[in-house]
């Protein structure tokens, strides 16, 4: 079987800075990974590329075996970028109807996925309520359904935890569980070492370089420690003495 998301050998950057060197990822369907690291280390970066709106510098990115950007291959990915995009003088409704209809789903299908998608993110009492009085995690919960509606083969969703308290976050999780036990593939973005646990498959990014890659407990096993904070932390001590800094 053909990965369902492949970058191999990936160099990437704006203009002549480069930001991200030697990546190499594989998503198999089904799969959950998780790309972490601290603020400015390459995630977004890396997930604009596998959607291909920037080309490669260097190396490979692949979805479904076909490089990237691809139109086809986008309508099959729920995509959710780091800032929010929506339509602020439309309700939540109304922007589900909206995004719904951009993908070409008529209003009874957009109507029968409508519960699920705003179940998920318990977003159902405020379907009617205008996006630019919508909090900001209700903002984040709103994109989260959108990515949702067209019941995608993969998932590519930019931080789609932040502003989510635990209760939901845990809810989202069982949710995002079940739509890979049916064959999503699902690649995110976070911050949050919670989020990290729950996937298959991590990939740490610090200073635009992979600095640790695994399965959660074969990374605990790997570094011999007890959390994935820990690992995160050793894993970064490397790469400073690699790279002869502190
Ligand atoms: N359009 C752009 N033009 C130039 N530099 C950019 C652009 N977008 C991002 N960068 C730079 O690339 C680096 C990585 O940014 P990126 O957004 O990928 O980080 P990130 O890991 O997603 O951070 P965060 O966790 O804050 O979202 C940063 O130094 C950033 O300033
Ligand atoms: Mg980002």
């Amino acid at each position: 079987m053909q990965p369902t998301i492949t970058v191999q050998d990936l160099e990437q950057g704006y203009g002549k800075t480069i930001i991200l060197k030697d990546i190499n990822l594989t998503v198999n369907q089904g799969q959950i990974l998780a790309l972490i690291g601290p603020s400015g280390s390459g995630k977004s970066t890396l997930i604009k590329s596998i959607m291909g709106m920037l080309l490669p510098k260097q190396g490979q990115v692949r979805v479904l075996d076909t490089p990237m950007p691809n139109r086809l291959i986008l309508g099959k990915i729920g995509f959710m970028a780091q800032s929010d995009a929506l339509y602020q003088g439309l309700t939540g409704k109304e922007n589900l109807e909206f995004f719904g209809s951009l993908l070409g789903m008529n209003q009874a299908k957009i109507h029968a996925q409508l519960d699920y998608v705003t179940g998920i993110v318990n977003l159902g009492p405020h379907l009617d309520k205008f996006v630019k009085d919508y909090s900001g995690g209700m903002k984040r919960r709103l994109s989260l359904a959108i990515s949702l509606l067209g019941q995608p083969q993969i998932l590519i969703l930019d931080e789609p935890t932040v502003g989510i308290d635990p209760e939901l976050r845990a809810h989202i999780w069982d949710e995002l569980h079940k739509l890979a036990q049916q064959g999503c593939t699902i690649l995110l973005t976070t911050h949050v070492m919670e989020d990290a646990e729950q996937a298959d498959q991590l990939l740490m990014i610090r200073r635009g370089e992979a600095i640790a890659q695994g399965s959660p407990q074969g990374l605990l096993d790997q570094f011999e420690v007890k959390q994935i904070e820990q690992v995160f932390i050793k894993a970064g001590r490397n790469q400073d003495a690699r790279l002869g800094s502190n």
